[in-house]
């Protein structure tokens, strides 16, 4: 059951988009699984097509069925499609918003908006929620990503919702913030003395942070292009990650200290200028390949491609972070498309010892790493060395790896998907979870800069093939520093 035991009309505005029918859907089927919603909660499905409430309930079965992983519990189904109620919004006119009124239930549930639409219809639900006088100081929105594709639309839009809103009823949504593993960054770092003890510059050498697709555009030519890797996915997902690993230590685990603490790592990121941005960035286009032995386009012949676009679908990035603790440590960022695999993690490299008595294994000692896998197998891995088991060989040296991985260790337990844990959360009231309005636009402000250097230096991405692991200046990156890549 949601914590604070209250019931909830849980409002979905384009409840027949993709995310709702491939994501928000299921993941409420799965909250109802487990027990988690109080039986009074209801759904409300807005959209603006003609619809019987039967043919609403009939559409919203058939997502269930092609997007809930494994078999449907038909009673749970039922009793999930019974809390549905579909609602007709125009979201462009305010007077429509008088038919959500009518059935919402402010007495007796917590109201929770969520938006899944694109950002330039936050204004009219916005102004439509007030006009219906459905906006109280307890309701609660909540906004997908992208919020904004600089610091100055991300201030209009933020601004927007404040008309309305105060920033303790807005839920910012980065869906890796729910991830099993990526909460466990909390617990590994915070509640383990071995890790408390042993992060900062003293101990760690580097760490890297990648998110490696697979997938090329899948039909959204249009949105990337304007988009691109680095404002698709570095000011939000990797620089969240980022924060995680480096903030300081909340002093509880209220939504204002560890947003407090992520703020100050923004605060210390050092900026990427024109000066700097060549040393630091290596952006990258895919050209045809192969991948897994199957042939895929280049970007620009993608569906929809221009083939004069300079757009980049790969971002790799020296980031300083310029306070006590990361002093002299760099965080290397990457992320792509059309790589060689589907992978996320965080990798801590841990600092050399100063002196070697085991040369006759390695001549230099390596590094012992940290391994925090964030998909597609979630777990931690610390690659140690150890002594090779046998007798009169003296002692040898071998690379042995302490694996804990969450599908072996828990096994049996199903681990949640990341929208499951933020819907619960908006329902909750708890927003450590999601990102404040400071945050995003200071990721926005650091993630400009670069834009910005990238534009004048004119310098267009560098070509890799399908299926490797990017451009070859981005291994270049980290061998001018005497480093090199996780593989
Ligand atoms: N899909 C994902 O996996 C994903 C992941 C992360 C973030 N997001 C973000 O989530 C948001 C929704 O994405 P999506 O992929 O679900 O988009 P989508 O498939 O285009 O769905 C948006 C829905 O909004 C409805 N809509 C548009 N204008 C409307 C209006 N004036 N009145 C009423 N309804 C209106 C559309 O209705 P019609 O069908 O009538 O056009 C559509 O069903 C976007 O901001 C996106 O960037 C999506």
């Amino acid at each position: 059951m949601n914590k604070d035991n209250q019931a909830c009309d849980f409002t979905i505005f384009g409840v027949q988009g993709d995310l709702a029918r491939r994501k928000l859907l299921p993941s409420l089927y799965q909250l109802d699984n487990a027990g988690l919603l109080h039986e009074d909660t209801r759904i409300i499905g807005v959209a603006r097509h003609e619809l019987s409430q039967d043919e609403f309930v009939a559409g919203m079965r058939d997502s269930l069925e092609t997007f809930v992983k494994g078999s449907l519990d038909p009673e749970v189904r039922d009793r999930l499609l019974g809390r549905l109620h579909y609602v007709l919004v125009n979201l462009d006119v305010p007077d429509e918003y008088k038919r959500l009124a009518d059935i919402i239930d402010q007495e007796k549930r917590q109201l929770v908006n969520y938006f899944s639409v694109a950002p330039f219809l936050f204004d009219d639900i916005c102004r439509g929620l007030a006009h219906a006088k459905i906006a109280r100081p307890e309701t609660r929105v909540v906004l997908e990503k992208p919020i904004g594709r600089n610091l100055e639309t991300s201030q209009g839009i933020n601004d927007t919702v404040a008309r309305v809103f105060c920033e303790e009823q807005v839920y910012r949504i980065d869906h890796y913030l729910g991830k099993e593993t990526v909460m466990n960054l909390l617990a590994l770092r915070f509640a383990n003395s071995i890790f408390t003890t042993n992060w900062d510059h003293n101990t760690i050498d580097h760490v890297q942070i990648t998110v490696a697709e697979e997938v090329g555009i899948e039909g959204r030519w249009g949105y990337f292009d304007q988009s691109g890797q680095l404002r698709d996915m570095v000011q939000n997902h990797l620089m969240q990650i980022l924060t995680l690993v480096a903030m300081e230590p909340p002093v509880n685990m209220d939504g204002d200290s560890i947003r407090n603490e992520k703020l100050k790592v923004l605060k210390a990121l050092r900026p990427i200028t024109l000066d700097t941005v060549e040393e630091k960035t290596v952006r990258g286009q895919y050209s045809a390949g192969f991948i897994k032995g199957k042939a895929v386009p280049g970007y620009h012949e993608e569906e929809d491609g221009n083939p004069t676009s300079c757009t980049e679908s790969f971002v790799a990035l020296r980031v300083d972070i310029d306070n006590w603790r990361w002093a002299d440590v760099p965080f290397y960022l990457r992320t792509g498309k059309r790589m060689t695999t589907k992978r996320s993690e965080v990798v801590i490299y841990f600092k050399r010892l100063p002196h070697n008595i085991f040369k006759d294994s390695y001549k230099q000692l390596p590094r012992n790493k940290l391994v925090i896998r964030l998909q597609p197998d979630e777990g931690v891995e610390i690659e140690m060395l150890n002594k090779e088991p046998g007798i009169g060989k003296g002692i040898k040296l071998q690379k042995t790896l302490l694996d804990l991985s969450f599908s072996d260790a828990f096994r049996g337990e199903r681990v949640a998907d990341a929208y499951e844990r933020l819907i619960l959360e908006t329902m909750d009231g708890n927003q450590s979870l999601f990102i404040r309005r400071d945050e995003v636009e200071l990721a926005w402000n650091w993630i400009d800069s670069i834009q910005e250097a990238w534009a004048k230096s004119n310098e267009p991405p560098r070509h890799y093939p399908a299926g490797t692991w990017g451009p070859v200046a981005s291994v270049a990156l980290l061998a001018r520093d005497g480093r090199e890549w996780e593989e």
